[in-house]
C-alpha cells in the first residue's frame, strides 16, 4: 500500500506563497548552553509565514517547536543562545520596511511584540493574574500599546470580549470565575488586543477537552478570516493541523523534516516521520487500519547521530542515511509545488511496507524492525 490515500479530495490552491512572507525565519539555530555539550534544540530551520496564512508546526514533545517560535521572537533567556540564522518581519503597517528581528534593541523589540507579533504561550490560560479582573488585564495591554482615551480604551476592551464570544458582563470577573475555555479565549483576546499581523499560538488548546478545543479553533479561524492576521500554530497533535492549517511544518530533533500544504501532508506525506505521526491516530473516514505509531524515542539533542536523526527509528533506513545532510528538497511527484522533505529516499509514492532495517538501526531504536516497541509518538503534550 502506498502512503497516498486512495481518494484524496481536490487539492486546495496554495496560499500566495510567491509574495514575500510577513515572517521569514532563515537558517535559525538555537542551543541551550550547559556545562557538558550544548543542547541543539533548533538546527538550521527555514520557515516562512505569509500574510493571512495558518502554518502548523507539529512534532513530538521536545522536538524544539517552542524554542523555534520563542527564539524567532527573541523571547528566550540564557542558557538559550541563538547561534545562527536570521528572522525578518515585514508587516503592512511598516510600509515596506523590513525588520531584522535578531539585531533589534530591547526597546525596538517591545514595539514589535504584541503590536506586530503576538504570542499565546503554552499554558497561557493559567498565566492570567489571579487578583486582577479580566477588564483590568485587557486594559493593561491596550494602554501599553495604543494611545486611546479612557472611554475608547474601555470600549475596545469590551469589543475584544465580543470577538471571542464572551459576554461583556464577564469583564468584571476574576480568572478563577471563568471556565478553562473562557480563560483561554481571554488570552486569545489579549493577543489580538492591538491588531497584530502575526499570532503565534503555542499548544493553545492542549489543556482543554475536545469539544471546547473545537469551539475555540473554529473561532480562531473565523477571527483570522475577519481580521487577516497570520498564525503560526504549534501543537504535538498533527491531526488538528490537517483541518486547521494551510501549510504544515513537521519538526523532529530540532530540524524541519517536511513542509507541505496540509492537503499534501494528509494525502501524500513523504517523510517517514510524518508518516509515523499520521499512523499514530485513527482517521474518521476511510478504511480501518492498525495504528502503528513510531518505535523508539527521539535522540539526545546533545549528541545527534550523523546524517538523518530519524535513522534509528526509521523502517526505510539504509546505509546511505547516515551520510545525508538534512536539507529540505522538493518532493518529486508532490501535488503541492512547495512540498519539501529532508528525506531523499522516500517519496509519496513509496509503499508503506517497511524494508528491513539495518541491524544497528533496529538495535538503537530498542525494537524489532517495522514494529512499534516504544511509546507511540505524537501523543504526549509538551
Ligand atoms: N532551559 C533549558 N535548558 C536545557 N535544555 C532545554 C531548556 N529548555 C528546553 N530544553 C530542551 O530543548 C529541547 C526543545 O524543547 P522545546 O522547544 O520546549 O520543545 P517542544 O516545544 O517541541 O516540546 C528539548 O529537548 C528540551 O529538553
Ligand atoms: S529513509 Fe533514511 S533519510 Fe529517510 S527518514 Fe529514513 S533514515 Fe532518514
Ligand atoms: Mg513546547
Amino acid at each position: 500500500m502506498s502512503a497516498v490515500a486512495a481518494q484524496p479530495p481536490a487539492a486546495q490552491p496554495p496560499a500566495a506563497l510567491s509574495e514575500k512572507p510577513v515572517l521569514e525565519i532563515t537558517g535559525l539555530s538555537v542551543a541551550y548552553r550547559s556545562s557538558g555539550a550544548d543542547v541543539k534544540a533548533v538546527e538550521r530551520v527555514d520557515l516562512s509565514l505569509h500574510a493571512g496564512e495558518v502554518v502548523g508546526l507539529a512534532g513530538e514533545s521536545g522536538s524544539g517547536k517552542s524554542t523555534l517560535a520563542y527564539g524567532a521572537c527573541r523571547l528566550l533567556r540564557p542558557p538559550a543562545v541563538i547561534t545562527a540564522g536570521s528572522v525578518v518581519y515585514r508587516g503592512r503597517r511598516l510600509g515596506g520596511r523590513e525588520v531584522d528581528v535578531l539585531s533589534r534593541t530591547p526597546d525596538e523589540l517591545r514595539e514589535l511584540r504584541w503590536r506586530e507579533i503576538a504570542i499565546v504561550f503554552q499554558s497561557a490560560m493559567n498565566a492570567l493574574n489571579p487578583v486582577l479582573r479580566v477588564r483590568d488585564q485587557l486594559l493593561d495591554v491596550v494602554d501599553a500599546h495604543l494611545d486611546l482615551g479612557k472611554d475608547e480604551a474601555h470600549e475596545r476592551v469590551a469589543s475584544l470580549l465580543d470577538l471571542v464570544a464572551i459576554p461583556r458582563d464577564r469583564l468584571r470577573s476574576y480568572p478563577h470565575e471563568l471556565s478553562g475555555g473562557m480563560r483561554q479565549r481571554v488570552m486569545i483576546a489579549m493577543a489580538l488586543a492591538v491588531d497584530p499581523e502575526v499570532v503565534i499560538m503555542d499548544e493553545p488548546t492542549t489543556a482543554l477537552d475536545v469539544v471546547v478545543q473545537r469551539e475555540i479553533l473554529s473561532q480562531v479561524v473565523e477571527l483570522k478570516e475577519r481580521l487577516g492576521f497570520a498564525i503560526l500554530f504549534i501543537t504535538h497533535d498533527l491531526s488538528l493541523l490537517l483541518e486547521l492549517a494551510d501549510r504544515v511544518a513537521v519538526m523532529y530533533a530540532g530540524q524541519l523534516v517536511e513542509v507541505a500544504s496540509a492537503h499534501d501532508v494528509h494525502y501524500g506525506p513523504a517523510h517517514p516521520y510524518t508518516r509515523g505521526l499520521l499512523n499514530s491516530f485513527p482517521s474518521l473516514r476511510g478504511a480501518r487500519r492498525e495504528l502503528a505509531g513510531i518505535p523508539g524515542s527521539p535522540p539526545d539533542l546533545r549528541n545527534l547521530p550523523p546524517g538523518c536523526p530519524f535513522l534509528p527509528r526509521c523502517g526505510f533506513a539504509t546505509g546511505s542515511c547516515a551520510a545525508i545532510d538534512m536539507s529540505l528538497s522538493p518532493v518529486p511527484g508532490a501535488t503541492d509545488p512547495w512540498h519539501v522533505s529532508a528525506c531523499p529516499f522516500v517519496t509519496p509514492s513509496t509503499p508503506d511496507v517497511a524494508r528491513p532495517r539495518l541491524a544497528g538501526a533496529g538495535a538503537a531504536a530498542g525494537g524489532e524492525p517495522g514494529r512499534a516497541s516504544g511509546p507511540v509518538a505524537g501523543g504526549a503534550p509538551s
